[in-house]
């Protein structure tokens, strides 16, 4: 199995392209479901898990043209399998994202049940109330969510917490069926929006998304159409922190400030100079960080995805952090890692008070999910000697060619077996 090696003490500077987003591109993907026409997708990243969506659209009958490094077209016209399997499904929650649209398309759907994962239960409750509440019926049998509807039906749903998978679910469903479907409590984050703009594009009447209460009005169908996906802020919050720990100065370009207001705010606070151009960042880092307290929320809220990096962070800044998570009950796998390179750290419920150290040391630590693995990778480049992450697996589900771009950086990081 592959592991990075990462040798500390390199400085990040220079510049490095930022790839397109895992979570906007995975639910646009199953956007395709709903039309037998033709969707053309730009920014596509190459992930892991966006190769492991494809094969499952495959299998449904959507036809897969790669266009260059990063397009795509999809093609709605074959679908005849609305069954996601428990094979796919146990190696990708987010397919659970095809159970809106296949229904809404299909009049049913089988999927199996995402169990949980390393960082909590995560339900889908929500989802399947939702559908429920859109006149489908609904049944779990034999670990599958069975659900039919020879029409959806449009319907007031306010999901009990802010869910961003479900609210990208129940609006897919939406857009097919007769009437309206208001979402209230609806999840405001960026990904959503941009699965929105693209439904928009292939006819979809939807307002309001990016805001807690979104209105769709269902039409017969919807058509084929063009679209780019957003640039992913989690990926580009992921290098920020990674240049700033090491002393660094870098410039990420084909990204945007504008969806990352709650963290390059935390960057300014530990003392971090940051410079926003139109579809670039630059940071400088200062010569000694300082500790930045955080409480993880929906967003425009700090995200629960940089929970672990700004962790990593916070270890070698001067004075104290708590790091608070509310989203997810079991999110902190990455603490005892970061204490084989020596970090000083406490959890006290779902809070983890951070001492910064003057220096970390390099270990072998393991990867438990995909973003305690980039708070890995963070603290290994400012670590002293080297630094073994085993399961990097995780890591190549969300961070497209990571090793080359931190290279491109000047950090001396490699895979090895
Ligand atoms: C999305 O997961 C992201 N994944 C996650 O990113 C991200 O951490 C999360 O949103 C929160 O921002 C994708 O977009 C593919 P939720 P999702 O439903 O939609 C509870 C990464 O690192 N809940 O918003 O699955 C749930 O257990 C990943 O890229 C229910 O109880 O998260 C959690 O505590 C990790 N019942 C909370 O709500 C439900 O039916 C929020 O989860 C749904 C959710």
């Amino acid at each position: 199995m592959d592991k990075l090696l990462i040798r500390g003490g390199s400085v990040l500077k220079g510049e490095v392209a930022m790839s397109g987003a895992k979570n906007a591109a995975l639910p646009i993907l199953c956007a395709s479901l709903l039309s037998a026409d033709p969707l053309e997708l730009g920014n596509v990243p190459q992930l892991n898990d966006i190769s492991t969506m494809l094969r499952l659209l495959g299998d449904m009958g959507i036809g897969v043209r790669h266009e260059g490094d990063d397009g795509l077209t999809l093609d709605g016209s074959g679908l005849n399998n609305p069954v996601a399997s428990y094979e796919m499904v146990k190696t990708m929650r987010a397919s659970i994202l095809v159970l809106g649209p296949l229904l809404a398309r299909c009049g049913e759907a089988r999927v199996s049940l995402p169990g949980g994962c390393a960082i909590g239960a995560r339900p889908v409750d929500q989802h399947i109330k939702g559908l429920q509440a859109m006149g489908a019926e609904v049944t779990v049998e034999q670990g599958y969510v069975h659900a039919r509807a020879s029409r959806l039906k449009g319907a007031r749903i306010c999901t009990d917490m802010v869910t961003v998978t479900g609210t990208e679910n129940l609006m897919m469903a939406a857009c097919l069926a007769d009437g309206e479907t208001i979402i209230e409590n609806a999840a405001r984050e960026p990904e959503v929006v941009d699965l929105a703009n693209c439904l928009v594009a292939m006819g979809a009447r939807i307002s309001g998304a990016g805001t807690d209460i979104i209105r769709i009005q269902g039409v017969e169908k919807l058509h084929g159409a063009r679209h780019s996906i957003m640039p992913d802020r989690i990926e580009t919050g992921t290098y920020l922190c990674a240049a700033a720990v090491t002393g660094g100065d870098i410039r990420l370009t084909r990204t945007s400030a504008a969806y990352l207001d709650s963290v390059v705010d935390k960057l300014m606070d530990a003392g971090c100079e940051i410079v926003v151009e139109r579809d670039a960042i630059r940071l400088t880092a200062p010569a000694k960080l300082k500790s930045v307290s955080l409480r993880t929320a929906p967003y425009p809220a700090f995200p629960t995805d940089m929970q672990a990096q700004f962790m990593a962070m916070n270890c070698v800044a001067d004075g104290v952090a708590t790091i608070r998570e509310t989203i997810f009950e079991n999110r902190f796998m990455h603490v005892s890692e970061l204490m084989r390179l020596g970090a000083n750290i406490q959890i006290e419920g779902n809070n983890a008070i951070v001492r910064g150290v003057d220096r970390l040391e390099g270990a072998t630590v393991m990867a438990t999910d995909l973003r305690a693995s980039a708070s890995l990778i963070i603290a290994g480049l400012v670590a002293s000697g080297e630094t073994l992450i085993d399961r990097i697996y995780h890591l190549d589900r969300g961070y497209e060619r990571i090793e080359q771009k931190l290279a491109a950086l000047g950090a001396s990081v490699e895979r090895v077996r």
